[in-house]
């Protein structure tokens, strides 16, 4: 078992996949890009990991994923042409993202899953644990959950997983983790994992969640991972492993999240992010609270 002595610093942030559920938005823009409210998705990802400690972030990207890129890198004739109108304000705003983390970037190359994404960052993670971070989780900032992981696995060692109980019919859309308590209510040890069973085959009702503090170890495990559903190399196969074999890289246990996450890959939740942020904004949310209630008690 590799038990951290330095704090988790290193966070992973799979961002390759090509967003085909937002077609047409999506067919020469990342869908990390899509804006939530005015931010791109990935930014509020990002933010998440820094709040959390973790302030290098490698990207895992792929073809058409420059924007990601220059979003979070300087853009000089934009920074020069907000100082000479004095617009600080926005100029602020434009820098907030490159000032935000130490980023780096590497290509998947062949699609073959988020498995093989996540070993994609063997060589930049090292020996160390590490964080994982899916984009189409929006994570309320509100509602803190990688720091409660990241202070668990430095607890117990070995790995933690997000986990979220779903109505039992939609746990087909999810990995799904068969738990046993601990002494901590919202912390449980995982015992198995299934990557989106059917729900007569799922273990429980407690889905994966896009969050992940993982031991290296699984990189080994992921190197012999056959691929599995959707013919692609699975992370929850590879979890699967580590919780049947603690003697492979220690334990995996699950952080019972209970608060406000958005599925930002899906249209309808997309949507019920973005009215929900705005409706919360300081500048925004008092005029648009105002239009969307009378536009729901005299439209719908
Ligand atoms: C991935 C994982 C799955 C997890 C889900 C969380 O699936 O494979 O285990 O439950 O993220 O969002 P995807 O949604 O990428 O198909």
């Amino acid at each position: 078992m590799t038990q951290s002595r330095t704090r988790i610093s290193k966070a992973v942030i799979p961002a390759a996949g090509l967003g085909t559920r937002f077609l047409p938005a999506t067919k020469a823009t990342p869908k990390e890009m899509l804006p939530v409210v005015d931010k791109p998705a990935i930014q509020y990802v990002v933010e998440e990991a820094v709040t959390a400690g973790l302030s290098d972030v490698l990207m895992i990207t792929g073809r058409n994923k420059r924007p990601l890129e220059d979003h979070f890198d300087r853009n000089y004739e934009l920074e020069e042409a907000l100082t000479r109108k004095g617009d600080e304000t926005r100029l602020a705003r434009v820098q907030e993202s490159s000032d935000l983390a130490t980023m780096h970037y590497v290509r998947q190359g062949d699609p073959k899953g988020l498995g093989h994404a996540v070993l994609c960052a063997a060589p930049h993670v090292g020996d160390q644990p590490f964080a994982v971070l899916l984009g189409d989780d929006l994570i309320d900032a509100r509602d803190p959950l990688l720091a409660r992981m990241v202070d668990i696995q430095e607890r117990h060692g070995g790995s933690v997983i997000a986990l979220m109980e779903v109505d039992p019919a939609q746990v087909h859309l999810y990995g799904c983790a068969a738990v046993k308590p601990t002494v901590d209510d919202d912390v449980v040890q995982v015992t198995g994992l299934v990557e989106k069973p059917d729900p007569a085959d799922a273990p429980s009702n407690y889905a994966v969640i896009g969050r992940y503090v993982l031991d290296p170890a699984i990189f080994g495990v992921l190197r012999e991972t056959e691929p599995g559903r959707g013919g692609e190399i699975q992370l929850t196969d590879a979890l699967q492993a580590l919780a049947s074999s603690p003697d492979l890289g220690g334990p995996v246990h699950g952080v019972v999240f209970k608060g406000r996450r958005y599925d930002t890959g899906d249209r309808g939740d997309y949507l019920r992010a973005i009215v929900r942020l705005a409706c919360e904004r300081e500048d925004l949310g008092p005029e648009f609270r105002d239009w969307l209630r009378s536009y729901v008690t005299e439209e719908m």
